[in-house]
């Protein structure tokens, strides 16, 4: 008889965002016609910007034409694409080859997708509170979970801990859900303890494009000694509004080889073997973020993604509600107010104010009495949120 994958039922019920989703379905059917202000899932609500839909478009046409129809595209992603991102990293100063370059359908995929590289007695470790996926898709793996709490006292950035070994380390800067983003100093100790252990930091770049402060790195290859110890995993979701529509990048160094073998090679040999690549449209539209035109029009959506933040820490103040994140991270992680739980206060909100957020224990047990809201709701809707939540707590959170 077919065994399966046992490890599923050491999963909880159900996916976090999955089990928000469903809470505010069933909301929804009580509640007939009744408006909500979603700041749950960090789901982007600008539509793509010009340079990418004009990018689009062109691609669409030239698929159909015989002279101009392009079939496959190469498993680790289109020459072009390769190319625009490497430029990109080499205009902050990080050489890359494109060849260092994977395209990718985006980093929750490939959060998952990458653990392939990895043996299953390796273990994984997972700074908490952590966005799920890190965890459920170890757990599903089998793998051995290394849970590194963090918390207010070390503002959400854990240090290398001394006494465990990690075999993968789950790193998120900035991070999602806290909006805490690692210095230069502190990024560059768990590149020194990665290197020293032989541990391979999987480093989640998804909301990289929201760093203001020009001292924080945007990279962890802006870190000495990272090529032989990292992959950083990025997604155009936030960065420019990719989430319905799907396009990331993975970047594998060549010099990142463990047990003789190179990491970036067998990536090579996965995806050829897993995937027939990405859209030639889809890439093309990828590769116009990159131009002069589509970074100047990202840049104008994340300033009002960054106008939602201020909209939300604003009232936040005005209630007195202790929080953090919103300024170099598009998440506002907050204490639920009255001593709540973060279950309690998600279904207090939904029910009192219908403004949907994400409660924190779902990011691990350390997350518990914390909650998150995500800024990429219409300026709209988030003034209207924020309008309510200095109703429901003004002078008594
Ligand atoms: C989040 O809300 O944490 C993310 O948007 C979820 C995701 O990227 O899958």
């Amino acid at each position: 008889m077919i065994q399966l994958n046992t490890h599923y039922a050491e999963l909880k019920d159900s996916y976090l965002f999955a089990g928000i989703a469903q809470k505010t379905r069933d909301y929804l059917a009580s509640h007939p016609g009744q408006k909500l202000y979603r700041m749950g899932i960090g789901d982007v609500s600008q539509p793509l910007c010009p340079a990418v839909i004009e990018a689009l478009h062109a691609a669409v046409e030239e698929q159909a034409h015989a002279e101009s129809f392009h079939g496959y595209q190469p498993e680790c992603g289109a020459p072009f694409f390769r190319e625009a991102v490497a430029a990109h990293y080499a205009a902050r100063g990080v050489t890359l080859s494109p060849e260092e370059v994977f395209v990718s359908s985006g980093a929750s995929d490939e959060l998952g997708d990458i653990l392939d590289l990895f043996s299953p007695e390796s273990p994984a470790m997972v700074l908490e509170p952590a966005y799920p996926a890190y965890l459920d898709a170890s757990v599903i793996a089998g793998r051995r979970i290394l849970h590194v709490p963090a918390s207010a006292e070390n503002g959400f950035l854990p240090s290398p801990p001394e006494t465990v070994e990690a075999g993968l380390i789950y790193l998120c800067s900035p991070n999602n859900p806290t909006g805490a983003v690692f210095g230069r100093e502190a990024l560059q100790s768990w590149v020194n303890y990665a290197n020293k252990t032989g541990a391979v930091i999987l480093f989640d770049a998804a909301y990289e494009a929201y760093i203001e402060d020009p001292a924080l790195p945007h990279s962890i290859f802006e870190l000495d000694g990272a090529t032989t110890c990292a992959i950083e995993i990025c997604s155009l979701s936030k960065t420019a509004g990719f989430t319905g529509t799907r396009l990331g990048y993975t970047v594998i160094p060549k010099s990142l080889t463990r047990q003789g073998l190179s990491l970036n090679a067998m990536w090579v040999r996965n995806r050829t073997t897993k995937t027939n690549g990405v859209s030639y449209v889809l890439q093309k539209g990828g590769a116009a973020v990159f131009t002069p035109e589509g970074q100047q029009q990202i840049k104008e959506q994340i300033a009002l993604y960054k106008r939602n933040a201020r909209t939300l820490t604003q009232a936040l103040d005005a209630c007195g509600v202790w929080y953090t994140g919103g300024k170099n991270a598009p998440y506002i992680w907050l204490k639920c107010p009255g001593g709540m739980g973060s279950w309690e206060f998600f279904s207090y909100l939904l029910n009192e104010i219908q403004v949907v957020g994400t409660p924190g224990e779902g990011f691990g047990c350390c997350g518990e009495g914390f909650f998150r809201f995500s800024t990429f709701a219409s300026p709209a809707d988030t003034a209207e949120a924020a309008r309510r939540l200095l109703q429901l707590f003004g002078g008594r959170a």
